[in-house]
């Protein structure tokens, strides 16, 4: 069963006069869901480490008549605090507020037994997928506080719920991932102006599903572009009460 309701239909002005954050822009879901947000009036600020993708979503939005978005590269496993404190000082610099955070970007590694993985591909992944959504949102923060409603979504995976042989540190840090959604949602409450989810996609066709399965024909799962409504649903006012949930798209 979906978590959004059954009567949700969102306008082309859904998310009108929003600002919305995206990390890992520039493939697979995170491209669709930029696409998503400008579809439903959004302005898109567009965050990934390969410039070249985050310049091709940026075309797609233009071309298509929609707000024009904003291009941040940023390597979200090597950023360190000072790029994290300038990017906030940038952003504060040119918006009163930030609508929403979607912390998409994911580094599936190498999968190993946990005998076999290497410290280096563990930090490599603890730093993308947990520290790097800490610190964003940390220096985000205040921006969001700024916001009437501000939506933050945090991607985690089924792995994230029940650990599984050989997903190794991916595993680890997506339930990571659930547990700092929890704790920054119980310290918002249900009175803050900030929420606080996580999103498991279930499975989606993208470059990391294909990886991660390459026996699998890709056609078994749907694109990313058929799945966005719970997306755009998350950034909405309409889901203003949800907060502190794990929630399944699929
Ligand atoms: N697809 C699935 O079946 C599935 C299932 C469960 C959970 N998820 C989660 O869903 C999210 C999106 O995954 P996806 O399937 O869309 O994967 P994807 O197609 O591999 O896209 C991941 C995006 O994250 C970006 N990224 C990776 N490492 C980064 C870094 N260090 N700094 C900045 N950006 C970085 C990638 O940039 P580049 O393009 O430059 O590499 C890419 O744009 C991830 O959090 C993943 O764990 C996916």
């Amino acid at each position: 069963m979906s978590f959004v309701p059954d009567d949700y239909t969102p306008g082309t002005d859904e998310l009108s006069g929003k600002t919305l954050l995206v990390t890992g822009a520039g493939d697979g879901i995170g491209r669709a869901a930029a696409l998503a947000y400008a579809r439903h009036g959004a302005e898109v600020l567009l965050l990934g480490r390969t410039e070249k993708k985050l310049e091709a979503v940026y075309d797609a939005i233009i071309s298509e008549g929609l707000r024009e978005p904003g291009i941040i590269p940023l390597d979200l496993a090597t950023a360190n605090e000072d790029q994290y404190r300038e990017l906030a000082q940038q952003l504060s610099g040119t918006f009163d507020k930030l609508d929403g955070l979607l912390h998409n970007a994911g580094l599936l590694g190498d999968r190993r037994s946990m005998a076999q993985t290497s410290l280096q591909l563990w930090h490599q992944v603890m730093q993308a997928n947990v520290n790097a959504t800490q610190m964003l949102t940390q220096v985000l923060f205040p921006l969001l506080e700024q916001a009437p409603s501000a939506s933050v979504v945090m991607t985690s995976s089924g792995v994230g719920r029940k650990g599984r042989a050989f997903w190794g540190a991916y595993a680890v840090s997506k339930f990571a991932v659930e547990g700092m959604m929890q704790v920054w949602a119980d310290e918002m409450g249900d009175t803050s102006r900030i929420r606080f989810n996580s999103l498991n996609p279930g499975a989606v066709n993208t470059a990391m599903r294909r990886t991660a399965y390459p026996a699998e024909p890709p056609t078994n799962n749907p694109d990313p572009e058929t799945l966005m409504r719970g997306w755009i649903y998350l950034m909405s006012d309409a889901s203003a009460a949800v907060n502190g949930q794990a929630l399944s798209a699929q």
